[in-house]
């Protein structure tokens, strides 16, 4: 993994959220970080180090919520956004990743915010330390279905998380591998879409078990 550089040369941004803001810190170029090795290993490629739009809108609805203790999982969780306002929500959260650069920015981040949260480093081709702390109340998800086997591997893992009454809330730009989560996703799930911003574009999945 090409070296994410001093961290006194990453990027503040603020994020303003209905009840006040949230400051993430990122590399100042996430491509700068692609390396060979990288395209030989996916887990490798930095798409972490971006703070992407999907991210900020489901940081945004989780804000307005009550999560009074929930227990709160985030898969692929990047630079750890969503995590942090569902934190400040009342969660109890973990955030998960296969990168570990991605697992030490959310602790950074979640610390910059003044909030606790567990962040694990886990794929989820090998899920045992989620499945182990679940079930889990409500599962968060920002853009992580941009390679068909995303999809298969999440639908593969959700059964191993879910409790009586989780919720999985999905935020998505609306790429086309999307679709092959979806839509197989509506036999057992109920799925409710919202469309949260225009420009650029993301919807809101939320996922209930039938
Ligand atoms: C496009 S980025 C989105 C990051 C963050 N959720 C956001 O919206 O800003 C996708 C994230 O999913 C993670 N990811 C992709 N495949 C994964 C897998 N199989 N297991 C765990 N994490 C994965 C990546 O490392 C990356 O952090």
């Amino acid at each position: 993994v090409a070296p994410v550089g001093a961290r006194e040369a990453w990027v503040e941004d603020v994020v303003p959220l209905p009840h006040g803001e949230l400051r993430v810190l990122r590399p100042p170029d996430a491509d700068a970080l692609i390396t060979e090795e990288a395209f030989d290993h996916e887990e490798f490629l930095p798409y972490w180090a971006s703070l992407w739009p999907s991210a900020v809108a489901l940081a945004r609805e989780l804000s307005s919520r009550h999560l009074r203790g929930a227990r709160t999982l985030e898969l692929g969780c990047g630079l750890g956004l969503p995590s942090i306002a569902a934190a400040q929500a009342g969660g109890r959260v973990t955030a998960s990743d296969w990168s570990p650069e991605a697992v030490a920015a959310t602790r950074e981040n979640a610390a910059l915010n003044g909030v606790s949260l567990e962040a694990l480093v886990c794929a989820w081709a090998d899920p045992a330390p989620l499945v182990e702390r679940g079930p889990w109340r409500l599962l968060l998800a920002s853009d992580v279905l941009y390679e068909p086997r995303n999809g298969e591997q999440l639908l593969g893992l959700l059964p191993h998380l879910l409790g009586e009454r989780t919720e999985l809330l999905l935020a998505d730009p609306d790429r086309p591998p999307s679709a092959g989560f979806l839509e197989p996703a509506r036999a057992g799930f109920e799925v409710r879409s919202t469309v949260l911003s225009e420009r650029p574009r993301v919807t809101l999945h939320r996922l209930r078990r039938r």
